[in-house]
């Protein structure tokens, strides 16, 4: 008989908060996170041997986890305004900069002053929900085993991703766009560039581990908008623009792309862009490890980190087996580096604005994450600066996801 089986499973399942269910004992095949660094953690606290920090870092994730369960799900066909020309099914998004002259046209470029226009254009915090819960629902249950952490992360990517009267098409030709102006832009890219890659590790997860609610169908349906999502953006004339940008939206979608090409199995493809990577570490980082395109801008310290972010995490996604290209030791001909880069940020990170000679504020928190990566390859200067950067307002979720978050 099954049903005595029952409450035993569930007392042991209260009693320490977490299933042992066998399919969840494996290293997740994610493509930032390394999944043999998950396990570790799931182990240590399966087991009760999770530190402090570990352990406090796991409720975290786990509070959050609970205030999403009754959130969403979103989806493009949500809308109520969109870019001229945008179908209900196209991703559409203001440009973040941009306001108009005289109450009217044309719209021009205010670097650091952001438009509350914008917001009229409910996508783009929308995909940020979507992005962010897929994410951390799939964490948690990775890490307790619940089940209804898997239903809710299943729910929120199928219908961005796969009904058919809600789901997004697979390009993102009106992102960014200016009113005024006809069409989106290519640099609105990074609207999917800066986050996406989380939602292929939410997926890694929910696939690696055999989680109920994501089914077979799912999966299929999912790699299938993927593929086409890469193609566009391998051959379109925004997704090539995008990738040639020489500040921080080029790292950003050269991760992006090769994120999707490793989720894809496309080692080959995820190797190439990895090595085009290094040219873009000579380009836009200094010998000394300042990003001038980035300290151009008037929030100098975030655009350093944010660029730093995407460069942290496609030195992650080349560092899985079969891409192996090693972007966290690599330098340049001067000795440029992505260590050198997060070095830079260092002093700023741990005293302040003092600090920091170029504009803008220094919100310290923000190069957290890329100091932590710093610090987990072996970067000494790093780990001495890692404590005393203060955690982002959310708290430190290093423990439970070690890697660059977006701040
Ligand atoms: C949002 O759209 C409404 C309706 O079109 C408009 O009245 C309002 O001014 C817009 N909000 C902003 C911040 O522009
Ligand atoms: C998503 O989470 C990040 C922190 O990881 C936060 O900075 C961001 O504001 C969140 N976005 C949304 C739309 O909630
Ligand atoms: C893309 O870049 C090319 C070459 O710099 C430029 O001629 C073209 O106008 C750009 N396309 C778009 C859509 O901005």
């Amino acid at each position: 008989m099954q049903l005595p089986l029952l409450p035993v499973f569930t007392t042991i399942s209260l009693l320490f908060g977490i299933n042992t269910a066998p399919t969840l004992d494996v290293a997740p095949k994610t493509v930032v996170l390394q999944g043999h660094k998950l396990l570790e953690r799931r182990t240590k606290l399966v087991n009760n041997r999770a530190g402090p920090k570990l352990q406090a870092a796991f409720e975290r994730l786990e509070r959050e986890a609970n205030h999403l369960l009754d959130k969403g799900p979103w989806s493009v066909t949500d809308k109520k305004h969109r870019a001229p020309g945008a179908g209900i099914h196209d991703y559409s998004s203001m440009a973040k900069y941009y306001w108009p002259t005289n109450g009217g046209c044309p719209y021009v470029y205010r670097d650091g002053h952001p438009n509350p226009e914008r917001l009229n254009y409910t996508d783009h915090a929308e995909r940020g929900y979507m992005f962010n819960s897929s994410y951390t629902l799939s964490l948690a249950w990775y890490y307790t085993g619940d089940e209804k952490y898997a239903r809710q992360a299943a729910k929120v990517l199928r219908n961005w991703f796969i009904l058919k009267e809600k789901r997004m098409n697979p390009s993102i030709n009106w992102a960014g766009f200016i009113p005024c102006q006809h069409g989106g832009t290519f640099y609105g890219i990074i609207d999917w560039s800066e986050g996406y890659t989380m939602v292929l590790d939410a997926v890694a997860i929910l696939e690696s581990t055999k989680a109920p609610h994501w089914t077979k169908h799912d999966i299929a349906e999912f790699k299938k908008w993927n593929t086409q999502f890469l193609h566009w953006l391998d051959t379109s004339e925004f997704g090539k623009n995008e990738s040639a940008a020489r500040n921080n939206h080029g790292i950003w979608a050269l991760q992006l792309r090769a994120g999707i090409a490793l989720f894809l199995g496309k080692h080959r493809e995820a190797k190439r862009i990895a090595e085009e990577a290094k040219h873009r570490v000579n380009a836009q980082i200094t010998p000394g490890g300042e990003q001038p395109e980035e300290l151009k801008r008037s929030a100098s310290f975030q655009y350093s980190a944010f660029a730093l972010t995407a460069f942290t995490r496609l030195a992650m996604i080349a560092r899985h087996p079969g891409v192996k290209v090693d972007l966290w030791r690599y330098k340049g001909p001067k000795g440029q580096s992505i260590q050198k880069a997060v070095d830079y940020l260092i002093p700023a990170a741990t005293e302040g604005k003092k600090r920091w000679h170029h504009s803008g504020p220094v919100k310290r928190y923000e190069a957290k994450g890329v100091i932590h990566w710093a610090a987990s390859v072996g970067n000494k200067k790093a780990k001495k600066a890692v404590d005393d950067v203060p955690a982002p307002p959310w708290g430190d979720l290093w423990p439970v996801r070690p890697a660059p978050d977006l701040m």
